[in-house]
């Protein structure tokens, strides 16, 4: 069951990038995107067969285990049939009478995906702002069945996204989102689902890849920024014609987007995958250690640390700043409104004999994959850092009301869709020609439409409820 029957499966270099030993590196034949996250998948069998990467290790670790499908071969075997109904007609009163208690406050985290019959409110080719590479359908994804499952949370209903009243809520208001490639799946789920009832204009646009972006709603006076930031903190990322690691100052925020925080009424973060690659990490102007890259001999260390430094000192950041009324003479000192969106893992599978990586047309149910390992982890730590953002917040005289932090815990609804990423279909008709020797795999970023939606209906429930 749990033990793989082909002796070259998981030939994947997905994994191995992500604690990517310096001669494999060089051995990457493609430039990979900024992200660094997608998987190469190798027909022939040009690799020799490593240790199984099914599990890594990080280096100077032994209980913290990096595992991407620990539970999909035995799961293979365990189909659906055992699920319960959440659904009889009991149940649903009940959910009523919880949802409609406006002192209970819903878990949207926690729940299942139901099949469901009705159509996204959007498609890639009638929404403008998609990005190629997650335009699935059109790019000849030939399944739609991902389309059609609804987020079921177990305590309460999660109501369909509803543009009207999401920028009624942000009239007048600034958006940023903040942070890594997933900040701009998020907002352009977002604009999409907006722009159905009213036509964004961009405003601004910067930088390689469009990476600082901002589109305005004139119907309300709305604004969305993009800010690419992947680590939040200052530093220079890794790239194929430099350094092949990051370099991070962990107890700096990065000027580039702090600057704008008088601007803002509400900021969503988004970050993690970036940590997985090889790093060298500062504080207080030292080396605080590096994760994978060998040549200099700091002490290795995870990322876990340097993760959770980076986020408290985003969040610290835009604390002292709304308190002394941003820098830069910003005008705008009203509150703000922080929501860190937690880790979404990837779901590289590593069948070396399939099309995709993350092949999988249907969710998980949940008994069938588990959150543990390196996904419950991150998630983990951003709820704690946002735990002590909000009791600082409390503590601070004159926070109070000013400054709220959220989770916006999508972890595990996330970890249940394997099949809602790009996979081959990042890029136009993969298979138009047969079957190359090698297919990009993008198991990371969401197809548009997809399950990003729901992170979108529950940062409608959120914002809600702050009303
Ligand atoms: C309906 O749900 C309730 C609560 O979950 C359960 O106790 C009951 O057995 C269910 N009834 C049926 C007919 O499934
Ligand atoms: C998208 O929607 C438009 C209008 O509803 C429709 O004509 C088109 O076929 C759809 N495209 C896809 C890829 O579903
Ligand atoms: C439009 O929204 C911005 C914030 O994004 C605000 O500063 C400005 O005053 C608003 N304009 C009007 C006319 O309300
Ligand atoms: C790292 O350690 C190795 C082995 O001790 C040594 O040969 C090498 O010079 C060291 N590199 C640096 C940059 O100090
Ligand atoms: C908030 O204040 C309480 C009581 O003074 C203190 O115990 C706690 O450590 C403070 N928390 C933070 C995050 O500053």
């Amino acid at each position: 069951m749990g033990i793989a029957t082909n002796p070259f499966k998981d030939q994947s270099l997905c994994l191995i990038k992500r604690i990517l030993p310096l001669t494999l590196y060089a051995l990457l034949p493609i430039a990979l995107l900024p992200t660094a996250l997608l998987c190469l998948h190798f027909y022939p069998l040009s690799f020799p067969p490593s240790s199984s990467p099914q599990t890594h290790h990080l280096p100077h670790s032994n209980s913290i285990t990096i595992t991407y499908h620990s539970s999909l071969s035995s799961s293979s075997s365990s189909p659906s049939s055992s699920r319960s109904s959440t659904t009889n007609s009991s149940s649903t009163e009940k959910e009523k009478a919880y949802y409609d208690d406006e002192e209970n406050q819903c878990d949207y985290s926690n729940g299942e995906w139901v099949s469901d019959n009705i159509s996204p409110l959007y498609n890639a080719t009638t929404c403008g702002t998609v990005k190629e590479t997650e335009k699935c359908t059109p790019n000849g994804r030939p399944d739609s069945g991902y389309l059609y499952w609804r987020w079921k949370p177990s305590q309460c209903n999660l109501p369909r996204f509803d543009p009207n009243i999401f920028l009624q809520l942000v009239r007048n208001k600034h958006i940023a989102f903040l942070g890594d490639s997933l900040a701009r799946n998020q907002l352009e789920s977002l604009l999409c689902m907006l722009s159905t009832i009213s036509t964004p204009n961009l405003v601004y646009r910067n930088g390689e890849d469009n990476k600082f972006r901002r589109w305005h709603f004139p119907s309300h006076n709305s604004s969305f920024s993009l800010y690419w930031s992947p680590f939040l903190v200052q530093g220079v990322e890794r790239s194929n014609n430099g350094q092949y690691y990051n370099t991070m100052y962990l107890d700096h925020v990065n000027e580039r987007w702090a600057r704008d925080i008088g601007n803002w009424d509400m900021i969503v973060i988004s970050f993690g995958h970036w940590f997985l690659l090889p790093s060298i990490y500062y504080e207080g102007g030292k080396i605080l250690g590096s994760l994978n890259v060998a040549e200099f001999n700091h002490t290795q260390i995870d990322f876990y640390d340097p993760l959770r430094k980076a986020l408290r000192t985003t969040l610290n950041s835009i604390i002292e700043r709304k308190l002394t009324g941003g820098r830069n003479g910003n005008s705008n000192n009203n509150g703000v409104d922080v929501i860190v969106k937690t880790f979404s893992p990837a779901h590289f599978e590593g069948d070396w004999d399939k099309a995709g990586t993350c092949s999988m047309t249907r969710p998980y149910k949940e008994e069938e994959k588990k959150l543990e390992g390196m996904d419950a982890e991150i998630r983990k730590i951003e709820m704690e850092e946002v735990t002590i953002a909000k009791e600082k917040g409390n503590n601070e005289s004159g926070l109070l009301g000013f400054i709220r932090f959220e989770a916006l815990d999508v972890t595990k609804l996330a970890l249940l869709r394997p099949d809602g990423h790009a996979g081959p279909y990042m890029y136009p008709f993969p298979f138009s020609e047969g079957v190359p020797e090698h297919v990009q795999n993008d198991c990371v970023h969401w197809c548009l439409p997809g399950p990003i939606d729901t992170w979108n209906e529950i940062f409608l429930e959120m914002i809600k409820k702050w009303k």
